[in-house]
């Protein structure tokens, strides 16, 4: 079984944190989003793995390499232009053989992973096997309609009105099946030639296309709320491991990370909590539910139940919660002439002023 990871598409910048331009390198709780996938896909036992990339190659092939850090041996598929998820499956046909595989977006993020799926796919062999997830606004999602034996009898790619609240997650299981399928199908309103409608087409041939339903889902739809809570979610399962120096006079509490490189200076850190490498904190408090990125200064601040990207400094502020701070970003307190805020503030930032 091969795997076949979609990390092609246009970048996005409007995203609250991406200043990078590929989505499936949004961190969580300091490791890109694209990783945990690579990581539950050599969990499943899976080892070749095909990753489709377009305009964000560069950046995707500098971060994943071989592959080998992950114990997959990866190939590159490059996509000239996002032309849909079933384009993709086209494109890497060749590369696919005639094997079963997996297809992963890699902007998906499954807690829990995927091994158990992957070993139900591999021991009962329908022709497919997706997997849906209840949300709370399905339009922006593929969504499945279900008859009352639990079985999918439709699927519509972002509907104005949707059948059911059960949006199809970003893995799916295929045998070779799914090629007669996306060869079959044409491109949506959007220009896209639509994996779902692939789908629909093995279902309305009356081919065997199993569903499961799952919890624990998350992918970046630029909601900052829906952020810190799969930051949470991660942070829960993170075990102690202090590579970094935490000095006399500070105190470390509960399952903390701190990173090689990483300096706690007369500070109290409350885990969970995971400090990236080449980090300072000083004089300041970090709380539950934070990560803090490689390379940040954290000093005379405190800070909780947020996620600093890399590079950035926090400098005598007092406290900042539920916050998501980009890279290189500085806050500091304002000289007191003028009483004024000053901010310079990149696009789609959002901004809360205690006054
Ligand atoms: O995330 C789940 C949703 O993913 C499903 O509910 C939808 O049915 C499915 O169509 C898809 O919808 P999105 O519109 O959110 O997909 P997006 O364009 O964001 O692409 C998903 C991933 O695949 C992303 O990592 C980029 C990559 N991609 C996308 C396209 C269109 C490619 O590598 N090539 C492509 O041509």
């Amino acid at each position: 079984m091969k795997a076949l990871v979609l990390s092609g598409g246009a970048g996005t910048r409007l995203r609250p944190i991406t200043h990078t331009s590929a989505k499936q390198l949004v961190p969580v709780a300091n490791k890109a989003v694209l990783f945990y996938g690579l990581e539950s896909i050599a969990a499943a036992g899976i080892t070749e793995v095909g990753v489709v990339v377009g305009d964000t190659a560069a950046e995707i092939e500098e971060s994943v390499g071989d592959g080998s850090k992950f114990g997959l041996d990866v190939t590159y598929i490059p996509q000239e232009r996002p032309l849909g998820l079933a384009h993709a499956v086209i494109i890497a046909r060749e590369w696919l053989g005639d094997d079963d595989f997996v297809m992963y977006l890699g902007d998906n993020f499954i807690v829990g992973g995927i091994a158990v799926l992957v070993d139900a796919f591999r021991r009962d062999r329908p022709d497919a096997q997706i997997l849906l997830t209840r949300v709370a606004d399905p339009r922006a999602f593929g969504v499945a309609e279900l008859d009352a034996q639990g079985q999918v009898i439709g699927l519509e790619e972002k509907p104005e009105r949707p059948k059911s609240d059960l949006a199809l997650v970003g893995v799916y299981l295929f045998t070779p099946a799914i090629h007669e399928a996306v060869r079959a199908i044409r491109p949506s309103w959007r220009g896209e030639l639509e994996i779902t409608h692939a789908i629909q087409h093995l279902i309305d041939q009356r081919a065997d296309v199993r569903c499961s339903v799952i919890e624990g889902y998350w992918k970046d739809t630029g909601n900052v709320v829906d952020m810190l809570e799969v930051n949470r979610t991660v942070l829960e399962t993170l075990e102690q491991r202090i590579d970094g120096e935490v000095d006399e006079a500070s105190e470390t509490v509960g399952r903390v990370v701190i990173e090689e490189g990483a300096r706690i200076v007369n500070s109290r850190v409350v885990g969970p909590v995971v400090i990236g490498a080449g980090t300072v904190i000083e004089d300041s408090y970090v709380g539950p539910f934070t990560s803090v990125a490689e390379n940040c200064r954290i000093v005379d601040s405190e800070l909780e139940f947020s996620i600093v990207l890399r590079d950035s400094s926090i400098l005598g502020v007092g406290r900042i919660e539920n916050s998501l701070i980009g890279r290189h970003v500085e806050v500091t307190p304002a000289p007191s002439v003028p009483s004024a805020h000053r901010l310079v503030l990149g696009d789609h930032s959002k901004v809360q002023i205690h006054t």
